[in-house]
């Protein structure tokens, strides 16, 4: 029984709203997610892919458009960033520019 309304307080209060954001846990932008398999879950990095958390943001952009244009070598990159547009990348480069992951 106690467990029971236990776990109807803990459901209650997480239907009631806006959840307080943790600093260490951000909420990922749907876009941003797309990149989480890869880069991590905060852009930290995995195992030979980079990280881009915390990458300056005009860099970011730099860099991307180099992979766009074929001018920075890549295995996979090149054929990820055409598809985003030039307002989407400045949304990632704000957010992973951004982020303060644990190096
Ligand atoms: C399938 C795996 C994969 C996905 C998905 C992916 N990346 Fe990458 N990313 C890489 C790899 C691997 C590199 C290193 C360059 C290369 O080999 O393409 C890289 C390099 C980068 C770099 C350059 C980092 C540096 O400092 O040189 C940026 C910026 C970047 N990715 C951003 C993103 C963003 C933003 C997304 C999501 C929209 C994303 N990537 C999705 C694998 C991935």
């Amino acid at each position: 029984m106690m467990k029971k309304l236990g776990l109807a307080i803990v459901v209650g209060s997480a239907l009631s709203g806006p959840m307080p954001l943790m600093a260490h846990e951000p909420v990922t932008p749907l876009i941003a997610q797309a990149c989480a398999g890869c880069h991590g879950q905060s852009g930290e990095g995995l195992g030979a892919v980079p990280r881009i958390a915390g990458k300056d943001r005009a860099v970011f952009i730099a860099t991307w458009e180099a992979f766009r244009a074929g001018e920075k070598p890549a295995t996979i990159m090149n054929r990820i960033a055409p598809g985003y547009t030039e307002s989407e990348v400045a949304a990632l480069a704000d957010y992973f520019s951004a982020l303060r992951a644990e190096p």
